[in-house]
């Protein structure tokens, strides 16, 4: 066996491991092992991963649908923010999720990693998911706008209204159970609406067809702590509409 071989059989026998212990999680910027496998197995079907433990989920890869979408995106400059931006943050997660959280926008962080949610405020947000038992890998999470607007800028009219068929398709595409808004921005523009935050959590919503509950950003949590026992209820009846929708008993919940 060559080097190269011989590597390659290391790293599939590393994955490998990682499934089984129902690891889906980012391990390189960019890279998720969902995506390794995928790109692994479609040279090697040989190789494809053992089946994961009855409480995980099996590893599932994107449609052809789906990334379609995503190189549609990756390439989109339907709007300004495609001069000044240095990645398209599509979102991430599972493509097939029961839950779908949508944010405002990319900041400085997203931008430059091409990630959705990983700066101080994405530290937040996943703490926030599991507090109600979701990992980050097992729902897929998404911005309004694709695109950072400079100086995080609140996204213009145009800009909204472009990205917005984007997202359309993605709910289309994912079907999950539930949606959460995070933040008023993507509450309104998800809802069409100009009603302020505080009038529109607390009660379930629609987005075609699947329930949207509306909580605080996690940004703005980090600098109004009284807001989190209120973001706290929001969770909870997230949580009860995803089971009373149907939502798969989330992964982070079986520890
Ligand atoms: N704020 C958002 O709304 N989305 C991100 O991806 C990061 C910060």
């Amino acid at each position: 066996m060559s080097e190269g071989e011989n590597a390659r059989e290391l790293l599939i026998r590393f994955l490998k491991q990682r499934a089984e212990l129902g690891e889906r999680d980012w391990f390189l910027e960019e890279l998720t092992a969902e995506r390794a496998l995928e790109l692994l197995r479609s040279r090697t079907p040989r190789f494809a991963p053992a089946p994961a433990p009855s409480h995980t989920r099996p590893l599932r890869s994107a449609s052809p649908e789906f990334e379609a979408l995503r190189d549609e995106v990756l390439a989109c400059t339907l709007c300004r923010l495609a001069e000044g931006r240095t990645s398209v943050v599509f979102g991430e997660g599972d493509p097939h999720a029961d839950l779908l959280v949508i944010g405002e926008a990319p900041g400085h962080a997203e931008d430059r990693s091409g990630r959705p949610f990983v700066g101080p405020a994405g530290k937040l947000l996943d703490k926030m998911l599991l507090a109600v038992g979701f990992l980050r890998a097992e729902v897929f999470i998404c911005n309004v706008l694709k695109c950072r607007p400079p100086e995080n800028r609140d996204p213009w009219p145009d800009e909204v209204a472009s990205c917005r068929p984007y997202l359309r398709r993605q709910l289309e595409l994912i079907a999950p159970k539930a949606i959460c808004a995070f933040g008023r921005f993507a509450a309104q523009t998800l809802l069409n609406s100009d009603q302020s935050l505080s009038r529109l959590r607390g009660t379930v919503h629609e987005f075609i067809g699947t329930p949207v509950i509306v909580t605080y950003h996690p940004a703005a949590l980090l600098r109004n702590a009284q807001w989190k026992r209120p973001a706290w209820d929001d969770l909870k009846l997230l949580r009860r509409v995803y089971d009373e929708g149907g939502g798969r008993t989330p992964r982070g919940e079986l520890g």
